[in-house]
């Protein structure tokens, strides 16, 4: 059976994985900060040398941006250091390593989507962490697998579920109309990742959902799919609420995926809709 450690466990990425998982099919190692923190490089590498995985999946990080610009050393110690002390870990015991990274590694200026052969160039905390993120794990680890995806829900705190808040609380909601990304279920995330561990396919992908959208327009289509309404209007990013610090132009092209015929996301409409059936029976 395939042994398969996941740090940040309790996050939105690891609990989807977890979700998806078959536990028939594979021993699993959930660890998040509680347990075992990943900046700890000892306690890392004793845990990889004890337990021995066939593969690391790190969905561990500080995600939060503003968190990340007012705490810098954290964003490392974390983003970029705890993917090294994986990385190592992969290199001593022979693992596959998945890295969960960021459109933040672009800077949100270009008007066509990303590619992986696009250059990277971070302009927050948060993006430059994670690009440091990938290098360490680029460069300590042949088997690898970089993953960037982007506008990410699952369970948790998200952007769906503040929008679905506000429509609770008939909260009034002023929206980005100016910011583009692709978003994505964090479950169809996890298929893609597990699909992937499976192969030798290693290097960098981009993986989203299909199609693109605004803020506003991802939260009309939440308010549809939920058969929701609040007041909204479309705004520019600097006036707009549940928006970010974010690239502007945040969309991925899944190129590699598509031209090696490995693995095609669904469409972020017809995701979306699963989630929310999910969300009404859960
Ligand atoms: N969400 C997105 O839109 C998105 C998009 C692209 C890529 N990603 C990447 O995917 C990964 C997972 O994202 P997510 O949305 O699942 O984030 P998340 O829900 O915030 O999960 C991250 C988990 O990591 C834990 N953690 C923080 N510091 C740790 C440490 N030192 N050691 C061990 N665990 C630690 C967090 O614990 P606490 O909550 O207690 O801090 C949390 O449980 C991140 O690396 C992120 O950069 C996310």
């Amino acid at each position: 059976m395939i042994k398969i450690w996941i740090t940040g466990a309790n996050g939105q990425i690891g609990t989807a994985i977890n979700e998806v998982l078959d536990p028939l099919e594979a021993e699993i190692f959930n660890t998040d900060k509680e347990e075992l923190d990943i900046t700890d490089t000892e306690e890392v590498l004793n845990f990889g040398e004890m337990n021995r995985p066939d593969v690391i999946i790190n969905c561990a990080g500080i995600v939060d941006l503003n968190l990340c610009e007012k705490e810098p050393e954290l964003a490392y110690r974390v983003n970029a250091l705890g993917a090294r002390n994986l990385s190592l870990v992969a290199r001593k015991v022979g693992s596959k390593m998945v890295q969960l990274s960021t459109d933040d590694v672009f800077d949100g200026l270009s008007k066509t989507p990303y590619s992986e052969f696009d250059d990277t160039n971070p302009k927050t905390v948060y993006g430059r962490s994670k690009r440091a993120g990938e290098n360490y794990v680029k460069e300590f680890t042949h088997k690898h697998f970089v993953v960037r995806s982007n506008w990410v829900y699952g369970r948790g705190n998200n952007f769906v579920n503040k929008v679905l808040e506000a429509a609770k609380n008939q909260t009034p909601l002023a929206l980005a109309s100016d910011q583009f990304g692709s978003p994505t279920s964090a479950k169809d995330l996890a298929r893609l990742i597990l699909h992937l561990i499976k192969t030798n396919e290693y290097g960098t992908y981009h993986a989203t959902c299909q199609g693109m959208c605004s803020r506003y327009e991802f939260a009309q289509e939440i308010l549809k799919a939920a058969g929701k309404e609040v007041e909204m209007k479309a705004v520019p990013t600097k006036e707009s609420d549940l928006s970010y610090a974010r690239p502007a132009y945040a969309v991925l092209d899944n190129f590699i995926l598509r031209i090696i015929d490995l693995y095609q996301m669904p469409e972020w409409k017809e995701s979306l809709q699963e989630y929310m059936n999910e969300r009404e029976e859960g």
